[in-house]
């Protein structure tokens, strides 16, 4: 089946690609399909969002499309940067940045309070249009450095016991991850319909 994902993010379509090409799922990016839009995220929520992105391409394609919407979650700084992820500290602010501008935020914290979780609402719509959602979250805690060299964004400070989810391979990852497990629900779904 085949499956348009709205977005022009090379890591989520890596992501995708690992996870659902192998259950058999031909993962196209936007671009691929010669969609050369960028839907603005004027939501609140990862749910609103994830429709947002989802639904613009829909609009142009007009067969299935899948969308993600995700982000970190630092209970400590009252759940930021939450939808702002990507933008956390400006457009001008790169992965690195944002890691440190975390890091920075939570310096003297201890242990206890570095709780975090990453959250994940993955958009499904249909052939006729219908809109269905997935939500996955993996919590963990925000380090005291940058660690590791897989993943993107976040990963290098986000850390699931002893290691960073940048330390792990991407295969574990995936098994873990909010996307993963946002991921399996969609294929159930779809195994159902
Ligand atoms: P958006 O969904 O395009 O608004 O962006 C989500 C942002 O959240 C990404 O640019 C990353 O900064 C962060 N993020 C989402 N998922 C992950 C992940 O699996 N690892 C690390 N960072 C992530």
């Amino acid at each position: 089946m085949k499956l348009i994902l709205a977005s022009n993010n090379k890591d989520k379509l890596r992501e995708f690609k690992e996870i659902l090409e192998p259950l058999g799922f031909d993962i196209r990016s936007q671009r691929e399909e010669g969609i050369n839009i960028e839907a603005e995220e004027t939501g609140e929520t990862f749910f609103e969002n994830s429709a947002i992105k989802a639904q613009a391409v829909y609009d142009i394609a007009h067969c299935p499309v899948i969308a993600d919407d995700s982000g970190l979650e630092v209970d400590y700084l009252g759940g930021e940067p939450g939808v702002y992820s990507a933008r956390y500290g400006g457009e001008d602010v790169d992965d690195i940045g944002r890691c440190y501008l975390v890091l920075d935020r939570l310096k003297g914290v201890p242990d206890e309070k570095r709780t975090a979780r990453f959250v994940a609402v993955i958009s499904y719509i249909d052939e006729n249009g219908k809109l269905s959602q997935f939500k996955g979250t993996i919590e963990g805690r925000i380090g005291y450095d940058r660690r590791g060299e897989h993943g993107f964004g976040y990963d290098p400070i986000f850390m699931v016991g002893d290691r960073s989810t940048a330390e792990i391979s991407p295969e574990e990852k995936n098994k873990i991850s909010h996307r993963g497990k946002a991921l399996m629900q969609l294929k159930e779904f779809l195994e159902m319909k």
